[in-house]
């Protein structure tokens, strides 16, 4: 009997250890296809071991929110395309941004990473990675965000810059116009989380504070999706039976109630806005009245605050601090507003070359969208730079690196607003390559539908 059960363990053991064998024997074969007989191989590497997994140099560099500085070094030596993963390409090329971008291109955005985007299972404008489903929502939401709708939130907006500028007034300490900014875009579901009297009474709602710290999760999420589901339930098991809940998780839950229970009052026709008597368009009804269902218009508004908050309020404090700290350009700007009366519709604003100018600077100089915006290789693969990539490779390059070009922006990380003007700052000046290059919004297809 012991000694079967001896032969038993001596078998056992051999099958665990063939087992092992094999495994390991397939993994070398994989790193060593991937590094040496797959079609990206004779793409240069961003690390000896980048084209092995993403866990090897494109994580890591995501995790510690480097990825799009360190990056545009990496192309300076190696060139246009960069592999930083087993499947996906890094280029710098502005050329190439054109093709993977230009409208009608049949480069759908990467599920991996936009699929860490969707809200309850509706995915909305941002996170929609079927092309064609795309131009179809896209065609929709133009009813709210094209060029002539926007003098419609024109009221919505002057509401809450006054709102904004009492709550200044009111308040004796330094303004981080970094927070308080942040707190000034919720037009989605027509009704405000509260955000800016929380600020101005010294306090950070959770329920953004949260929202914005989710953002620095995102490599986590999309790289290890496994080990942050299996955190969350263990995290709900955990305050199920405690009742606590760490901080992070209740401020996501925060937002999540308030978005519900603001959708919810709207399902029942009880409008929760604060801003009821202003005629300004809101985003779920319009886009229910248009016959999109209610959860997908709710996925709609939650998603949009994360592309529209804080691009929006990174790039006006850039502003405001930079002309705090261009006393001649703010006084020279304050004289050109006063002589059209501080009018405050578009086209009067559109015609102050001076306030044209600085903002495009600040937008450009904040570089907001600080992104990769993966694609993929549609089917029968590209060829780029003399590189054939096949079908399914991403391609992944990030806006702001274009808004830095030192050869179409000299000076690039000085805010000079003086690029866009004229000697006599009597009118924009014309320069094709600085316009080719500024493309804060991205272009093409999946352009900013905010950017107007
Ligand atoms: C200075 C402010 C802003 C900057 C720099 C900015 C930048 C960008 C960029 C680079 C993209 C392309 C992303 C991609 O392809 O993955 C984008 C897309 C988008 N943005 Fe903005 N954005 C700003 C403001 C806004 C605002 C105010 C809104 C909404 C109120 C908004 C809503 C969106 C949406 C929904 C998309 C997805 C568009 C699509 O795929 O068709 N953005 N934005």
């Amino acid at each position: 009997m012991s000694l079967l059960s001896s032969l038993h363990l001596s078998w056992l053991v051999w099958a665990v250890l063939a087992a092992v064998l094999v495994r390991v024997s397939l993994f070398l074969y994989r790193a060593l296809h991937l590094l040496y007989t797959h079609p990206l191989a004779r793409v240069p590497s961003a690390g000896f071991l980048a084209p092995v997994s993403r866990l090897a140099w494109a994580f890591p560099h995501e995790y510690r929110g480097t990825i799009t500085l360190d990056l545009p070094r990496l192309h300076a030596h190696l060139g246009p395309l960069v592999r930083i993963g087993p499947n996906e390409v890094s280029y710098y090329s502005m050329e190439v941004y054109d093709a993977v971008h230009k409208a009608g291109s049949h480069f759908g955005k990467d599920p991996r990473v936009y699929g860490g985007f969707v809200q309850d299972g509706h995915p909305a404008l941002f996170s929609i990675t079927d092309p064609g489903e795309h131009a179809r929502r896209r065609r929709l939401m133009g009813q709210l965000y094209n060029r002539t709708r926007v003098p419609l939130l024109e009221n919505l907006m002057l509401e809450h810059i006054q709102h904004w500028m009492r709550c200044i007034s009111r308040n004796s300490q330094a303004v981080d116009l970094a927070i308080a900014l942040t707190y000034a875009a919720h037009f989605s579901f027509g009704t405000t989380v509260g955000a800016v009297e929380a600020w101005a009474a010294g306090r950070e709602l959770d329920l953004v504070a949260k929202n914005d710290e989710l953002a620095s999760w995102m490599p986590v999420i999309t790289n290890l999706p496994g080990l942050w589901s299996g955190l969350e339930s263990f995290q709900s098991r955990v305050s199920a039976i405690t009742r606590y809940q760490p901080a992070l998780w209740r401020g996501l839950g925060e937002f999540e109630e308030w978005s519900h229970m603001t959708f919810g009052n709207f399902v029942q026709g009880k409008a929760a806005s604060s801003l009821s008597d202003s005629p300004s368009p809101v985003l779920i009804e319009t886009l229910v009245r248009s016959g999109l269902p209610p959860r997908t218009a709710l996925a709609e508004a939650k998603e949009n605050m994360g592309p529209g908050t804080d691009t929006t309020s990174a790039s006006l404090a850039h502003v405001l601090w930079a002309l705090a700290h261009n006393a001649a350009y703010q006084d020279a700007l304050f004289l050109d507003l006063e002589q059209i009366g501080f009018a405050t519709d578009m086209a009067s604003l559109e015609g102050v070359p001076r306030l044209r100018a600085c903002v495009k600077e600040g937008v450009r100089w904040a570089g907001a969208a600080a992104a990769m915006l993966p694609r993929v290789v549609p089917e029968g693969g590209v060829e780029l730079h003399g590189t054939f990539l096949p079908e399914g490779t991403v391609l992944t390059s990030s806006p702001i690196w274009y808004l830095r070009d030192a050869t179409a922006f000299p000076n690039p990380e000085t805010f000079d607003p003086y690029r866009w003007l004229t000697p006599d700052a009597s009118e924009l000046r014309a320069d094709t390559l600085r316009d080719k290059y500024y493309i804060p919004f991205s272009k093409g297809a999946n352009v900013c539908i905010g950017n107007q």
